[in-house]
């Protein structure tokens, strides 16, 4: 249709946006078009969006001129940052200034962010109950995000900020879930104590990121969201029984979770503690009520379990 409304999506093909993309895929009546951007549109995944209809365009975050293209002439462009690739809190902030600076010049009416709290409100660099990473951070791919929140804002462009939560894909995608360990039984390991974790099934992200582009009153405003929160313990409950075996939560100390030596062990050692310390304050901020108010569909861990368990790989 000649007059529906352009969203350009950055990260079509990964998780956050590919969501956004599907979501508005599945709503043909909805007055939303997605342009897809990659830096690969003969990709599978690149192609299998523009099997759903989506408008593919090439462009690189490292490139400005190619993003200040993908985003001319959109009514909305989804804006998200990809931490882990070089696990640098300053080229989310280069892309996140890129992307706003396409906005403005593009004339996009409404941005929507990706976005996370910064820590180091509630736990300032001096607070030695974890380690200051990089020098300047404590849970470096949230407190950059909170930095970058300051380029839509200084950029000056209509912005909502979308405060995501803890992916449940996590667990299969990320290491995060059950292992078998030498005995044969499964479990999992944070260092949540008996908090509860704010999680979310990705997909539900570019559902509710949709939500927001129809939700124009929304500019301006901060979304918080989640599908559930649950501790360890409950999480293994729910996962022994979609699973069909015992699933365990073998809670550490933070300290102990920070040394386990892969990548990022000190970063989540901090993030998990961060959630554990400040549960009021972290999964207070976020809604399941405005969640589902803009993502009828939004699944809790039940319903996600009962769609992916079977995923989860369990070595
Ligand atoms: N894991 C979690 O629990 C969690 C929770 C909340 C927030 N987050 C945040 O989510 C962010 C990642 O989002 P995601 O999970 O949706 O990412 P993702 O699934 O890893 O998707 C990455 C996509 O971004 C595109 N991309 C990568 N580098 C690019 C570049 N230079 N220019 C243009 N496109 C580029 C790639 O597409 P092409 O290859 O097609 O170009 C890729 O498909 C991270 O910053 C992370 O901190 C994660």
């Amino acid at each position: 249709m000649a007059d529906e409304k352009v969203i350009a999506v950055v990260g079509a093909t990964g998780a956050q946006g590919g969501g956004l993309v599907r979501a508005i895929a599945a709503d043909p009546g909805g007055g939303f078009k997605a342009r897809a951007i990659t830096r690969d549109p003969s990709s599978d995944g690149a192609k299998a969006l523009a099997d759903l209809g989506a408008e593919v365009v090439q462009a690189d975050l490292e490139d400005p001129a190619g993003i200040d293209a993908a985003f001319a002439g959109a009514y909305g462009a989804f804006c998200v940052t990809f931490f882990w690739v070089d696990f640098s809190p300053e080229t989310e902030m280069r892309h996140a200034q890129t992307m706003a600076a396409a906005a403005k010049s593009g004339g996009v009416q409404h941005v929507v962010w990706s976005t996370l709290e910064d820590t180091r409100r509630f736990v300032p660099l001096s607070d030695d109950r974890m380690p200051t990473l990089q020098g300047k951070y404590k849970v470096p791919h949230f407190d950059g995000k909170e930095d970058a929140d300051a380029a839509f804002r200084d950029a000056g462009v209509p912005t909502t900020l979308l405060r995501t939560a803890f992916y449940w894909e996590n667990l299969i995608y990320f290491g995060l879930g059950p292992k078998r360990g030498e005995d044969g039984t499964l479990s999992f390991t944070y260092c949540m104590g008996d908090k509860r974790l704010p999680a979310i099934g990705v997909e539900d992200i570019g559902r509710i990121a949709y939500g927001v582009f129809k939700r124009p009153d929304l500019i301006g405003e901060t979304v918080s969201v989640m599908g559930e929160a649950l501790t360890g313990a409950q999480m293994a409950e729910k996962l022994s029984k979609a699973l069909g075996e015992p699933v365990a939560y073998n809670d550490v100390d933070p300290d102990v979770y920070r040394s386990f030596g892969f990548p990022g062990a000190d970063e989540l050692g901090n993030m998990f503690q961060f959630k554990r310390d400040f549960e009021a304050e972290y999964t207070g901020a976020r809604d399941t009520g405005v969640a589902r108010s803009l993502d009828p569909e939004l699944q809790d861990f039940d319903a996600w379990l009962a769609a992916n368990a079977k995923k989860i790989p369990l070595e």
